[in-house]
């Protein structure tokens, strides 16, 4: 069975029990700063799980999630190590509970007709053993014990009861979370009998169980990293990921021997001259990763998003030099990922020049400087590399840390990377945000501060086409609670006498603040409608949420397709809106920064 069909089958199956199909959320998360991507199925859905309604109307959610985590980058190459992945998930957004998850998962994992034919004696399960902020999960228990019970097993020697820290899934400090119950399948095929706790606790040790799927029972709420109580509602939070079940389903130890990875790989195997398989694994991953983040609207830079792209690329022309493959062959083993995934992503072959382009140019530009670099590189690689010199390999050479600290290892010498971090940090305040560290997930950031930021930055759009003209769209956003900055299409500079204009306008309308309200229209309506603003329309489901800014007296001052959520009366926004920067961004784009008091 394919990886695709898996997929396919996935959400057929979920489809068929009541559950909207939703396309994956872009891999670069809206309107919130505190995590640079998604890396997990259900961080786009966190408002929801949070009791907004989805706009789908449905309670049922399934879908395949593009995810991206990069704090194991320098583990891609081993069996099961990926930048870039799918999630599979289905939620309950206060509907279904842990009857029904638990026995769909089962159901999907091993039904030959519908789901993926997996032999139940080769399934083990955990669920959570309780502490101070839940119960041991015995209901979880009963209803493993009934499935094994049917199917001739002693549930004694499947169903495995574990701590919190194997068995409570938060996907950050703040927001939902809750027990969990994840299942395991033998990947040796000898372990059908059953097993002693200490006996799977060793098996999973040695990876010959492997985690396939998680049910996360969502029904808490964490602040600040401690669990203050029960959400309003109960939740179920699935996720499995795509490459590794269909390692397990294809019968391989690893994913890149999947048929989601093997053209790819034949790719580069067959430009490469000699063969070294974990460079072409560095390489299949990280162009995989690239293909699909410069898909979703980022571009090569040297903060944020940007950098873990350009991170991603230039340790992948190093693995070419290694494998002594041409220079220019990192966009032809593009143009594999984008025809091999295109069907399932339509984003990627609408955006293949620019992809393929991109590639090329990041190529060209890090080959200008690389040569000198690893001159430089080895005139200091005498002792341990200080903070100073890596960075001065960084900033002039364009050499990621990691790189150096790759470069450093293969003659035996340390680099001082605390001293880089330091002065990365003095260097430049966006390293603060950027590059200096945010690689690991958070959660979105729903604080009051943020959700008002997020109502005056429409206000602000508005204003904006008011006075400056109707070619003024959104072409990015980035919001904190002290501030928001807000990216434009226009061309020109905006002179203060007009963003003091703005300013009034915004202040009018918080001043005589009225009712924020959503609906929910389909996307080809709202799409038609000229007086709903939206921009990056492809990366909304088919149904979307529409949101109305009144004044007081019933007057319309902003209509804009929004995921939310919102402040519920302008009135609650502090009343100085006040604009500190206008600036340039990129060609015809224009950047602003402003703050709420
Ligand atoms: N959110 C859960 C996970 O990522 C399903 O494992």
């Amino acid at each position: 069975m394919s990886g695709n069909e898996i997929r396919r089958r996935f959400l057929a199956f979920f489809a068929k029990r009541g559950h909207a199909i939703v396309p994956s959320a872009p891999l670069v998360p809206e309107n919130d700063p505190t995590v640079l991507f998604n890396t997990a199925g259900m961080q786009p859905l966190v408002p929801y799980l949070m009791g907004q309604p989805h706009p789908t109307g449905s309670q049922r959610i399934a879908d395949s999630q593009k995810c991206v985590r990069t704090n194991d980058i320098e583990e891609v190459g081993d069996n099961t190590h990926l930048t870039f992945f799918e999630m599979l998930g289905n939620w309950s957004l206060g509907d279904y509970f842990k009857e029904e998850a638990i026995k769909w998962s089962f159901e999907f994992l091993t039904s030959k007709e519908e789901g993926l034919g997996l032999d139940p004696r080769r399934l083990y399960v955990t669920v959570f053993a309780g502490d101070e902020n839940a119960p041991k999960d015995e209901v979880a228990y009963r209803i493993w014990e009934d499935i094994f019970t049917d199917q001739g097993m002693d549930p004694r020697k499947r169903i495995f009861f574990m701590d919190a820290e194997a068995n409570w899934w938060s996907p950050g400090d703040n927001g939902p979370c809750g027990p969990d119950s994840e299942m395991f399948y033998d990947v040796t095929g000898t372990l059908t009998d059953g097993l002693t706790h200490e006996e799977f606790i060793a098996a999973d040790d040695r990876q010959d169980v492997v985690e396939v799927w998680n049910d996360v029972f969502m029904e808490y709420e964490k602040q600040n990293g401690q669990v203050i109580g029960k959400l309003a509602a109960q939740n179920v939070d699935t996720g499995s990921g795509l490459e590794r079940i269909t390692a397990m389903v294809q019968g391989v130890d690893n994913v890149f021997e999947t048929d989601l990875f093997q053209p790819i790989i034949a790719k580069i195997t067959e430009l490469a001259r000699e063969k070294n398989s974990r460079s072409v694994r560095i390489i299949a991953d990280h162009i995989r990763a690239a293909t699909f983040l410069m898909s979703d609207g980022v571009n090569v830079a040297n903060t944020d998003q940007g950098y873990i792209l350009r991170r991603l690329l230039r340790r992948s022309i190093r693995q070419v030099d290694k494998l002594k493959m041409e220079h220019g062959s990192l966009s032809q083993v593009a143009a594999v990922v984008i025809e091999h995934y295109g069907a399932a992503y339509p984003n990627l072959v609408s955006k293949r020049t620019d992809i393929l382009d991109a590639i090329d140019a990041e190529e060209a530009q890090f080959r200008k400087t690389l040569e000198k670099g690893l001159r430089e590189f080895e005139k200091l690689a005498t002792d341990t590399i200080s903070g100073h010199d890596a960075f001065v390999l960084f900033s002039t050479y364009g050499f990621p840390l990691e790189m150096t600290k790759e470069l450093a290892a293969e003659k035996g010498i340390a680099v001082d990377e605390a001293g880089f971090a330091e002065k990365m940090k003095e260097h430049q305040e966006a390293s603060r945000t950027g590059a200096a560290g945010k690689f690991k997930g958070g959660l979105a950031d729903h604080s009051d501060e943020v959700v008002k930021y997020h109502t005056a930055t429409h206000l602000l759009l508005a204003a904006l086409q008011h006075f400056i003209g109707k070619h003024v769209h959104q072409a990015g956003s980035n919001i904190t609670a002290e501030r928001l900055r807000f990216d434009f299409t226009h061309d020109a500079k905006v002179e203060r006498e007009t963003l003091d204009k703005i300013e009034d306008w915004v202040n009018d309308k918080i001043t005589r603040g009225g009712k924020v309200t959503s609906t929910t229209v389909p996307k080809s309506e709202a799409e038609a409608d000229p007086s709903i603003e939206g921009s990056f329309w492809e990366k909304y489901p088919d149904t979307v949420t529409v949101y109305t800014m009144h004044t007081d007296d019933g007057e319309v001052v902003s209509r804009e397709l929004c995921g939310g959520p919102h402040v519920e009366h302008l009135s609650e926004l502090p009343p100085t809106f006040t604009i500190k920067k206008e600036e340039s961004s990129a060609a015809g784009v224009r950047r602003i920064k402003a703050v709420l008091a």
